[in-house]
């Protein structure tokens, strides 16, 4: 495993559409290794694989209840209306923004073996499945933003 360089805001490539995967080999695994351990190391809650240089559908998301990896996913529902919460991306670093994301939402994905699966998320977990499926096709946290945060209110935080 390894630490992989995360791509900042304001690079280009942020902007590109990921490509759905199709083989599920050790190339795959080792891209979603890295990923999980790039996240923890930068104390992010999400990660898509094209903030890591690699233009395919995959995610890894710990909101705190274990790790989970997304291929391919797509959300299926949203419920519960939409909430307004501070956000930040791991590709932005040191900024957050007050960004409104459904309140519950369902989402259908693929395993690392190419299984299907459904995983349900509720506030946290709902913001960061929306906010890195957004990655996949080249949105940013900053486009859906009502307002960024200032430093004040960030040091309150
Ligand atoms: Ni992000």
């Amino acid at each position: 495993m390894a630490i992989r360089n995360i791509v900042r805001e304001g690079d280009e490539f942020l902007r590109k559409k990921s490509r759905e995967v199709t083989v599920f080999d050790n190339k795959l695994w080792e891209l979603l290794d890295d990923m999980a351990q790039t996240m923890y190391k930068a104390n992010g809650v999400g990660l898509a694989a094209v903030q890591v240089g690699v233009l395919r559908q995959a995610v890894v998301i710990d909101v705190g209840d274990g790790l989970i990896e997304l291929i391919n996913p797509v959300i299926t529902k949203k419920k519960g209306g939409e909430i307004l919460d501070a956000e930040g991306c791991l590709s932005s670093p040191g900024e957050y923004g007050m960004v409104p994301r459904p309140k519950r939402v369902e989402v259908r994905a693929l395993d690392r073996n190419g299984k299907p699966f459904v995983v349900k998320g509720d506030n946290l977990m709902a913001r960061a499945l929306c906010h890195e499926i957004d990655h996949l096709s080249g949105r940013i946290f900053k486009d859906l933003a009502v307002r960024m945060l200032s430093q004040e209110e960030m040091e309150k935080m």
